[in-house]
């Protein structure tokens, strides 16, 4: 799913492993492309156009690449007959598969003048028409297992950037003047706040990675054992108004909080607050997508570094949880949240846990930073063919991060769901949640 300089992350995305035809495909892939058009209705073809920055692309990019992957890794090889929309895209909208060729740069992408958004909606129409005539005339379970698989994994890749879409808007529109609003209503509703308690769990042997017949990225893979400590875990992400006590106490301006690479880039880049967030007569307000608004202090914290959330957990007397602590602890949980279908598109305030004992919040509101390398697990092996380059290549120099965010698709995350960004990324909605040693 996301992108990011460093590595193309999302777009870093990863790779599937072999799944499945479903008998739904059809109705999936329309169900899926629809959800991307949707995201960009609300948009100008000027707003479509623009990149803010080298980590972002621009909303157009995104409409097109998305396309791109189904052309270039299902139609093109395995349609007989079909005709490409434009040779040239193949190269305008490759992400970072070198195994397919040439690449536009990315941090060029917001140079695309053409083609406009009218020619690239276009290219939509005719990759789905030939895709739609692919599955029509070829019963989805008798697909071939490749092509099936193929056609999952494209799935999956469009609903990350369906996450990127939002993502990479609030930061083109957070860098307007006047501030506007993806979404004008604000359908959030005050919610009770609770408070956060530890959870103990003990310690064990465990298994983590995928199990069973579902979709996963390879990087979920193989299922392996880790030995695990007693622990506690919070209940509950951190809060905006637990990370404005780390403010006032002064946490973005003292050393001994913070890893010598986070330490530089506070320096460097001036940070005083986590991103979006100003303040006015003594009052934090945060830019969102519906606006800027006053900073809910019983909201989970957001658009924050590894490096902040790592200094924030030492200000704390605590740690962050390893990615298979935050997957034991979640492991039994349902996987509902505040997912992008809530229309929120920006964490809600602490609820209630489902039982005691249990997480609140593990999945939706927002990703949640753990202190573990994004590296393969023991045994792995990338997907074969192009697509592996999806994930492998980029398990260098990056932080895993779990549960998904108000902008995740709910049917596209998992407990054994690896996203990863490099330590210093903000535009995501990446916060955090508490762990200590037992
Ligand atoms: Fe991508």
């Amino acid at each position: 799913m996301r992108e990011v300089s460093v590595d193309p992350q999302h777009d870093s995305t990863r790779a599937v492993q072999a799944a499945p035809a479903s008998p739904a495909h059809d109705a999936r892939y329309l169900a899926v492309r629809q959800a991307t058009q949707a995201l960009a209705a609300p948009l100008s073809a000027e707003d479509c156009a623009i990149q803010s920055m080298p980590d972002a692309s621009p909303v157009k990019w995104h409409l097109a690449h998305t396309t791109w992957f189904f052309e270039t890794f299902v139609l093109a090889p395995h349609r007989p007959g079909y005709r490409c929309f434009d040779p040239a895209y193949r190269v305008l909208f490759n992400s970072y598969y070198n195994t397919v060729g040439d690449k536009h740069p990315r941090p060029e992408r917001g140079l695309l003048s053409r083609p406009g958004l009218e020619e690239v909606l276009a290219y939509r129409r005719h990759v789905d028409e030939a895709m739609f005539a692919m599955l029509s005339e070829t019963p989805s379970a008798a697909l071939p297992a490749e092509v099936a698989s193929l056609i999952e994994l494209g799935l999956h890749h469009e609903q990350q950037h369906q996450e990127l879409i939002l993502t990479d808007v609030k930061h083109l529109l957070s860098r307007h003047p006047q501030k506007p609003a993806y979404q004008k209503q604000w359908p959030l509703t005050p919610i009770r706040a609770r408070t956060p308690r530890w959870i103990d769990i003990g310690q064990g042997l465990h298994e983590i990675g995928h199990a069973g017949p579902g979709f996963c990225f390879d990087n979920e893979t193989p299922r392996h054992r880790v030995w695990l400590d007693a622990f506690q875990i919070a209940s509950h992400p951190v809060t905006h108004g637990d990370f404005i006590a780390f403010i006032n106490d002064g946490g973005y301006q003292r050393p001994e909080l913070w890893l010598s690479a986070g330490w530089d880039a506070v320096t460097a880049r001036g940070w005083q607050a986590p991103a979006y967030w100003t303040q006015r007569d003594s009052q934090w307000h945060a830019f969102t997508l519906h606006g800027e608004v006053p900073v809910d202090p019983n909201a989970p914290v957001c658009h924050i570094s590894f490096f902040e959330a790592d200094a924030f957990a030492r200000w704390a007397d605590a740690r962050l949880p390893t990615e298979a602590e935050w997957e034991i602890a979640t492991r039994d949980l349902p996987l509902s949240g505040n997912f992008l279908e809530s229309g929120a598109l920006h964490p809600l305030a602490l609820r209630e846990t489902l039982a005691d004992g249990q997480l609140a919040q593990a999945f939706g509101d927002v990703w949640e930073w753990t202190r573990s390398d994004y590296g393969p697990y023991p045994g792995f092996r990338p997907a074969a063919g192009a697509v592996g380059e999806y994930n492998g290549k980029f398990m260098c120099g990056q932080y895993v991060l779990r549960g998904g965010s108000c902008a995740t698709p709910a049917s596209h995350i998992r407990a054994s769901y690896r996203n990863f960004f490099p330590p210093d990324a903000r535009w995501q909605f990446s916060g955090l949640r508490l762990a200590r040693d037992a």
